[in-house]
């Protein structure tokens, strides 16, 4: 048999892993390694270029070894990868000229307060969906640019070459001939115009970024170029590629209008499918590309937050009351019904829709019977309030939309707990797929859809997705209520401005 598997690389934050798929998209095998973080100054994050690179292609080997496979077996590559993450690297010998400026990264931030005083967050919203924040690439790009000497002389040249993580990895997979990115990962950089698809000059000149940088734009599902022979054997073809949370939307199958998922891990980031519109947020929401396909943009309206499984993570690592996280949905389910502790889990501030970074956690409602129980049960809480605040947003943003289901994912679906509160309190059903790996699951669907081992969106027998639990709400209406508006005051009382 030929052609039968499929390899996700999903480049993570803090791990690199690869899933071999068969053909029917079930997992044969996974390679996973830690991605060694370095924080130079406060505020300040960055990967090693040289451990992203190594640890893709161990983990391309590592799966393809587990899943018994040879790579002529082999009918696509996915890439998915952390977002906005910024790279800079010499296209003669392909070694980049600084460490990679990780998304979560904030030494931007006065180039960011700058643009707002100039009145220009305006124009880059309108044109890209996204806000004057540091989180997006064009102020990291511009600080390369700016601080690394003889980078912008090199720039102009055109002897450098800019990108985000996939953009990075194909050039090396490719050995070098490939620039390349797809439109889901352009639309993070903030110098991209989500309305025609194509770079904005007017912002690459605000940013003083030379167009000689910049990577083609292709669809999701494309082909991108074969890895080089000496790689895996034989050239393996790349055919698809999307930012982490658009490749979750996709593995989640959210190809309709309206519907939406949000995916748990270290922070927790929800996507409403919006169709051909790109719906302009009044509640500081971005507006993004949620997939390409043939050329036709699929928009999303996205909410990012920060701290969701972090919250039980300073359960464990921070005040050692629990010693795994399965513990705190045991612990919270056996809390004191009538005790009223909400923890606003604002560790590195508050994102979508309030965007204060200066915010600080904090908890409301202690008592002396308050203990272990009333912490994790607020912890796991704040999750599904948060979410809340996000499907909030969106209804505001796109009333028309908005569907009632909300489709979850990562880690922390794990807990039977914190869904069933999260329907509780949103008043919906809550669906759980079987394959919770649903970011390496729409890379490979990508990559599938180009081989035509998969059927398009919409199509018969398109669909990859598959349910495990639906959380149906059980609590009364006025008791969500009463508990979101409790959520509702604490932050209130949390944010700075
Ligand atoms: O926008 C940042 C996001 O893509 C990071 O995702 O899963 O690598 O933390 P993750």
């Amino acid at each position: 048999m030929t052609d039968d598997l499929l390899l996700a690389l999903d480049q993570g934050t803090t791990s690199t892993r690869t899933i071999a798929f068969d053909a029917a998209l079930a997992p044969r095998a996974t390679a996973q390694e830690e991605l060694p973080q370095h924080f130079p100054a406060p505020g300040w994050v960055e990967h090693e270029p040289e451990d992203i690179w190594r640890g893709a292609l161990a983990t391309l080997r590592g799966a393809l070894d587990r899943a018994g496979g040879e790579a002529r077996r082999v009918a696509g590559i996915g890439i998915t990868n952390q977002r906005e993450t910024t790279l800079l690297w010499d296209r003669a010998t392909g070694r980049c000229l600084h460490r990679a400026i990780v998304w979560q990264d904030r030494r931007t931030a006065g180039h960011c307060a700058r643009l707002r005083e100039d009145g220009v967050e305006a124009l880059l919203t309108e044109r890209t969906g996204l806000l004057a924040d540091p989180y997006f690439s064009a102020t990291k790009l511009a600080w390369l640019l700016a601080e690394v000497p003889g980078v912008r002389e090199a720039a102009e040249r055109g002897d450098l070459a800019f990108g985000t993580v996939d953009t990075f990895l194909l050039w090396r997979l490719t050995g070098g001939r490939v620039h390349a990115t797809d439109a889901t990962n352009a639309a993070r950089t903030m110098l991209f115009d989500i309305h025609r698809g194509s770079w904005d000059e007017e912002l690459l000149r605000l940013f003083r970024i030379p167009a000689a940088v910049l990577p083609e734009v292709r669809d999701c599902a494309a082909e991108f170029g074969a890895t080089d022979a000496a790689l895996l054997g034989v050239p393996v073809p790349v055919r698809g590629m999307a930012g982490d949370q658009q490749a979750a939307t996709i593995g989640q199958a959210c190809f309709a209008p309206g519907m939406v998922k949000s995916t748990y891990g270290t922070g927790c980031f929800a996507l409403l499918n919006t169709g051909a519109t790109p719906v302009a947020s009044r509640s500081r929401l971005l507006t993004t590309i949620a997939y390409q396909l043939e050329g036709k943009r699929t928009y999303a309206l996205e909410g990012a937050i920060f701290a969701a499984g972090a919250a039980v993570q300073w359960l464990r690592d921070g005040l050692g009351i629990i010693s795994n996280a399965a513990e705190a949905g045991m612990l919270a389910a056996q809390a004191d019904p009538t005790q009223a502790v909400v923890l606003v889990p604002a560790f590195t501030g508050l994102g979508a829709p309030h965007w204060d970074a200066e915010a600080r956690a904090a908890i409301f409602g202690l008592t002396r019977g308050s203990g272990r129980a009333e912490l994790c049960r607020a912890a796991l809480e704040s999750v599904a309030f948060q979410t809340h605040d996000l499907l909030e947003a969106m209804r505001a943003d796109w009333p028309a939309g908005a569907e009632t289901v909300l489709r979850v994912d990562g880690g922390m679906v794990a807990s039977d707990w914190t869904m069933q509160f999260l329907a509780d309190l949103l008043g919906a059903p809550v669906d759980r797929p079987t394959l919770k790996e649903t970011t390496a699951l729409g890379a490979a669907w990508l990559a599938g859809l180009q081989a035509g081992l998969c059927a398009p969106p919409g199509a018969a027998g398109s669909t990859h997705w598959r349910l495990d639990r639906r959380f149906q709400p059980t609590m009364g209406r006025d008791e969500a209520a009463h508990r979101y508006a409790l959520w509702q005051d604490a932050v209130r009382r949390t944010l700075t401005h």
